[in-house]
């Protein structure tokens, strides 16, 4: 949850559950897992959303893995060794190819699709606020300077359709589809999973959305060479974290994502791993180290931030945990200089 992390013994919401390599082989096995930790959407949901929604932000903020562990970028591809997994196969591929399969089979057999993370209305709530904050900013807005931002004077730039998309690690492509009924037209989602992509594709054609495009693409190691005004990612960071070399993977996606937004664009982050603060810290680290770069490429004078903080999401429901208040996701919009 963002905000209070819960140690797994204090936790009365999900017992504790160890991970082994045959929850990535066997699709019983793994559908099973699925159930127990990831929120199915309304469109396919047999348990209580409350409680997956508890499930997968538990399932997200538990990824503890062996300290030790170097693993090459590469080696995500490969399969675990069981003596590595803990609570961190959601930071694999092959459990995501594995989790995507069985979604792409129960969508042929019963249309269902698959999961939401972190549940219906948060992800409303994202593409609600998302497209707020993008009708509110200021026509020739100026990332360097905020002090215009939703000013009365400047005039609002409401044409969403002119804003160009793009969500990383989109999964089935619903937050895709909120956006396209807020108004936004230009939109792309990737994910490394052909599965989710294939998914995406089908449920977006379903669901009247045949104008969403879909890549499957590695955000870590990116083919897209052209630029977005509005980046979304809800849980991929989380996931990207949760593999065993997840801190070196978080550099790594920093660098990819700045090089994916205009300047002057939008980066929205919706994560139950990190508090707001965290990845306000994690943006200043990845500041500072670009600023060191550039001081040592050209002399002093280097360039603005990279990223800077613009606004949170401050209606989720908050709870008291040890005395603490927190809640369980936070959505986070930085501004790319
Ligand atoms: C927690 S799920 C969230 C899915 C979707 N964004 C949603 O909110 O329903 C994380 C997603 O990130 C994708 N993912 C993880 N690492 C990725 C990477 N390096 N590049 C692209 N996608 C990635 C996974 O395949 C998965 O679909």
């Amino acid at each position: 949850m963002a905000g209070v992390r819960w140690p797994p013994e204090e936790s009365e919401l999900l017992p504790p559950r160890q991970l082994t390599t045959a929850d990535l082989i066997s699709d019983d096995d793994r559908s099973v897992a699925a159930d127990s930790w990831s929120i199915k959407s309304e469109y396919g949901s047999t348990v209580d959303d409350e409680q997956r929604h508890v499930d997968a932000a538990e399932v997200l903020a538990g990824g503890n893995f062996p300290a030790t562990a170097a693993f090459d970028y590469s080696s995500d591809k490969d399969e675990l060794d069981a003596s590595e997994v803990e609570a961190s196969m959601l930071g694999f591929q092959s459990y995501w190819d594995a989790s995507y399969a069985a979604d792409l089979a129960n969508f042929h057999e019963h249309g269902h699709a698959g999961e939401i993370w972190f549940g219906v209305e948060v992800m409303n709530t994202v593409a609600t606020w998302t497209k707020n904050l993008c009708a509110n900013m200021p026509q020739g807005w100026n990332a360097a300077d905020d002090s215009n931002f939703k000013t009365e004077s400047c005039e609002a730039s409401k044409d969403l359709s002119s804003w160009r998309v793009l969500d990383i690690g989109t999964g089935n492509g619903l937050l895709l589809q909120e956006l396209a009924k807020k108004g936004f037209s230009d939109l792309m989602g990737t994910d490394y999973s052909e599965g989710a992509i294939d998914l995406a594709r089908n449920l977006a054609i379903r669901d009247g959305f045949p104008h969403i495009n879909f890549l499957v693409d590695d955000v870590l190691e990116t083919k897209l060479d052209k630029k977005f005004n509005v980046v979304m990612d809800k849980g991929t960071l989380d996931a990207i974290g949760l593999h065993p070399d997840g801190p070196v993977k978080r550099t790594i996606y920093w660098e990819s994502v700045s090089d994916l937004v205009v300047p002057g664009g939008l980066l929205v982050i919706t994560s139950c791993n990190n508090t707001k603060d965290e990845l306000l810290q994690e943006v200043e680290k990845f500041n500072k180290r670009r600023h060191t770069m550039q001081d040592l490429d050209q002399g002093a004078g280097s360039e603005p931030s990279v990223f800077h903080y613009l606004d949170h999401v401050r209606t989720y429901p908050t709870i008291m945990f040890g005395g603490v208040a927190g809640s369980r996701v936070c959505t986070v919009a930085f501004l790319r200089n």
